[in-house]
């Protein structure tokens, strides 16, 4: 064996968790400044490319793709490494996954402010991009299974079930839902079109939420949380069973997101009933995160980095709870078009997703440039800003949101409305203020990471070279 091939790649893991601070920046930054619109809307100063239309995907591709793309490249380059004890199948493709997924951001920070759009909800670059971002994704696919495939280690460990699940149908769903015909370099129109386009679009977002924003995090939680607590998975059967029941119950819920709509009724019933299934598998793996700690839960007391990675969990419990009570039909007809939605949507994305990231990534960067964490205590001040930041957040939207929908739907004796809508907007605007504030609370404990990351890079050399144990030694 070659010296190079007697180690890992580093460097491409390395390259990915420090972006995963810079685009968790700047997302977040965007999304306090969009938060600011909504209680000031006068902050878009008339100009067009401030307007909130075009600032919030800019906000949602930021933060779901850069920031949670750059920490699931990260970490599943790192997990599938270790766990399979050879280097990546070939670092000329990883590399080129990096710039390649680095390219595709940039084009969204310039496009989506510009007002380019194909207009469907997470999916919005146009077609030129999308063929990027099918080109680098299947040399993610290759980098990703032809280092499984010339795994050292004959099992193959559960987070890379997780991590291959959410790699290949991510792009299953980014080709079907992206086909378009194109008019101009920059403008095209769906393939789909009426409510099948619908029925399209939110099979793609609802699993866009299933496997980029949930089956890949979990495949951090299966290698990171037993790491850092240094004990077993709680139970590696019942990993096996969230595995299974949850790739197959996901992709059938997509229809709660068009409750009420020309969708077929029975169908719209189907995505219901899924979603209430969904709650099982998603409680399991939360428990088994969770239990991974038993014999070791004083950790919690000293180890902010468990704490980022155990509260993220209890997130995830929260929001798989509150997500299968929002697909009752019954619940949905209060709950949507309300801020009540948007609450959901940053406990798992804030409680769930940037804590996880946050935690996986400050276990990583000591260990990839082989020097201690700049401040324990600023990780400790980091999770509290963290934590205070969602608590303002999704409790704010809690109460406006359901505030909201029983205003809108109150009726007089007569049959007319008790509120005008401008009466419920003058209502929902000490949230907003709020929710502004707990941004600016979970933005700044950002700021105090890549401050914290900063001062640890630069005492180290660059990304360590770690080498891989001979065959037979445990990892
Ligand atoms: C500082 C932290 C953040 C702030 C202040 C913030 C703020 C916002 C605001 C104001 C909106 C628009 C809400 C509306 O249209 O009424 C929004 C939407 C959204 N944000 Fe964030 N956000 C933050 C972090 C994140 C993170 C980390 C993620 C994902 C990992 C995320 C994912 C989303 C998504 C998916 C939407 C669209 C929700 C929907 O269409 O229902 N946000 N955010
Ligand atoms: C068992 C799990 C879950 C179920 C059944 C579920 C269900 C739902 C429902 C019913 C809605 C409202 C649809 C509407 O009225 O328009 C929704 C919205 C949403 N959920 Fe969940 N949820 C779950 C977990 C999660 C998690 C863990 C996350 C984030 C990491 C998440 C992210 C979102 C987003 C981004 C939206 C807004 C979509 C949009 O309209 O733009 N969900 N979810």
């Amino acid at each position: 064996m070659t010296e190079q091939a007697m180690t890992y790649n580093y460097k491409v893991v390395s390259q990915f968790a420090v972006m995963t601070v810079v685009w968790g920046i700047v997302g977040m930054l965007v999304g306090v400044y969009i938060a600011a619109e909504m209680a000031w809307p006068a902050l878009n100063f008339d100009i067009a490319w401030l307007s909130f239309g075009r600032l919030r995907p800019l906000h949602t591709n930021a933060v779901v793709f850069a920031f949670g793309g750059s920490a699931l490249f990260a970490t599943s380059y790192y997990v599938v490494q270790r766990t399979c004890h050879v280097r990546l199948i070939s670092d000329k493709l990883a590399a080129f996954t990096f710039w390649g997924w680095q390219a595709v951001i940039l084009s969204a920070v310039i496009s989506l402010p510009l007002g380019y759009t194909s207009s469907k909800e997470y999916a919005e670059l146009e077609w030129p991009i999308d063929i990027l971002i099918t080109v680098v994704w299947l040399c993610y696919a290759y980098v990703f299974f032809g280092t499984i495939f010339k795994r050292r280690i004959k099992h193959i460990y559960v987070a890379n079930w997780f991590f291959g699940a959410f790699i290949l149908t991510v792009a299953m769903l980014h080709v079907v839902n992206s086909a378009a015909v194109p008019v101009s370099l920059m403008k095209s129109y769906s393939a789909y079109s009426g409510v099948q386009d619908a029925m399209v679009q939110w099979w793609y977002g609802h699993n866009a939420v299933g496997f980029f924003l949930t089956a890949g995090f979990l495949g951090i939680m299966y290698y990171f949380i037993p790491k850092q607590a240094e004990r077993p998975v709680y139970s590696y059967r019942l990993s096996v069973v969230h595995f299974w029941a949850l790739s197959f119950t996901y992709i059938w819920a997509g229809p709660h997101h068009l409750h009420y709509t020309a969708l077929p009724d029975w169908t719209q019933s189907l995505g219901m009933v899924f979603s209430l299934i969904l709650l099982a598998p998603s409680w399991g793996g939360m428990i088994n995160g969770i239990m991974t700690l038993s014999g070791a839960w004083e950790k919690l007391r000293t180890d902010p980095i468990l704490k980022f990675l155990i509260v993220s969990v209890s997130f995830y419990g929260m929001s798989t709870f509150e997500g299968p009570m929002m697909a009752i039909k019954t619940v949905n007809a209060l709950s949507h078009y309300t801020d009540w939605t948007i609450g959901h949507v940053h406990s798992g994305a804030l409680g769930w997703v940037a804590m996880i990231s946050i935690g996986a990534t400050y276990h990583l960067i000591p260990r990839l440039f082989g020097v201690e964490m700049h401040s324990k205590k600023l990780i400790e001040t980091h999770f509290w800003l963290a934590t205070t930041g969602i608590v303002l957040y999704i409790t704010a939207m809690w109460i406006s949101g359901i505030m909201q929908g029983l205003m809108w739907r109150a009726v007089n004796a007569d049959g007319t409305l008790t509120y005008s809508f401008v009466e419920s907007v003058q209502a929902t605007h000490p949230f907003y203020i709020i929710r502004f504030v707990g941004g600016v609370f979970f933005l700044s404990g950002m700021f105090l990471m890549a401050y914290n990351v900063l001062k640890t890079v630069s005492f180290g050399k660059g990304a360590v070279t770690a080498t891989i144990p001979a065959p037979a030694a445990a990892h």
